[in-house]
């Protein structure tokens, strides 16, 4: 269902606080719609409100840790209170690793699929039905190329993105004859705050030189939903990997190891 026109829909964006779901939102808000702001941080979210509302916008601040699916319920029920119903829903909130699985906490394991797979849950739990009952509506799922491809030292964030990607393509099929459409975008490496100074420093140099401007991303996103798309990757020549890795898995397997083989340590910061 191809998504044209802004002006009178309402959007609620998760991770609008910072990074990509911060750019969507005030897009979203440039193109006419009405944008519920969800993230933890209340000081960040008011920052992007106040600039949305300085270009004559509509947006609601709603703290919230998608990680809890009552918080996630109590910020989706006063979204459609505010603006009568929730047309888009982006869900984007995530945050990231780059370590081992030895390394990896089990604790934070547990805690990257609460926030990055069943935040997406709770909201699109939250929101669908009334789409579905207004035959209207639009999901996009923020997922990652790592969702499709998995590489080394992501195995946590790996798993939370194919949970989503599953889920998302169930869904789509699920939901498309209810007028709802479903896209899911796969980014490569986008430079946002999500690499902190650690992932920086152990991210593999190829990783690195691939790493794109988030500006590019937002503007394929909305050609995306303006054709109706359902599967969004960015920068387009990752996709070729999936090809790839269908027709010669082998082949892929060594070239995800030899590129994604990671820095030594310190080397992000020279
Ligand atoms: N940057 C990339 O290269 C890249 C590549 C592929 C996919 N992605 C995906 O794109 C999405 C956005 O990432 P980004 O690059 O824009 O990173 P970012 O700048 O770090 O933004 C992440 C956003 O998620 C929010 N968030 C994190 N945990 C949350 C929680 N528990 N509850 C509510 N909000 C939470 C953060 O807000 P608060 O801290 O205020 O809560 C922030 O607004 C993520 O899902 C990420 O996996 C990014």
């Amino acid at each position: 269902m191809k998504l044209e026109s802004y002006s009178g829909l309402a959007a609620l964006v998760t991770g609008a606080s910072s990074g990509i779901g911060r750019l969507l939102a005030l897009r979203l808000a440039r193109q006419g719609a009405r944008v519920a702001l969800v993230a933890r941080r209340k000081g960040e979210l008011e920052a992007v409100a106040s600039e949305i509302r300085a270009h004559s916008g509509d947006a609601i601040v709603l703290p919230c840790d998608v990680a809890d699916a009552n918080q996630v319920a109590d910020a989706a029920r006063h979204a459609c209170r505010r603006f009568g119903a929730i047309d888009i829903l982006v869900n984007n909130a995530g945050y990231g690793g780059q370590r081992t699985f030895l390394e990896w906490d089990l604790s934070d394991m547990e805690r990257i699929m609460r926030v990055n797979y069943l935040g997406a849950v709770y909201f699109t739990k939250a929101l669908l039905l009334q789409m579905v009952e207004r035959r209207r509506g639009w999901l996009v799922f923020i997922a990652s190329v790592t969702g499709r491809i998995a590489s080394p030292e992501k195995a946590a964030y790996a798993a939370s993105k194919f949970a989503m990607v599953g889920m998302a393509e169930a869904l789509s099929l699920e939901v498309e004859d209810l007028g709802v459409h479903v896209l899911t975008v796969y980014p490569g490496v986008i430079r946002t705050p999500f690499f902190d100074a650690e992932m920086l420093a152990r991210m593999p140099a190829a990783a690195r030189r691939s790493m794109v401007e988030p500006d590019g991303l937002v503007d394929a996103i909305f050609r995306a939903l303006a054709k109706g798309k359902r599967e969004l990757t960015y920068p387009r020549g990752l996709a070729a990997g999936y090809v790839v890795r269908a027709l010669a898995p082998g082949f892929m397997r060594r070239q995800v190891k030899r590129v994604t083989r990671s820095s030594p340590p310190g080397a992000g910061t020279r």
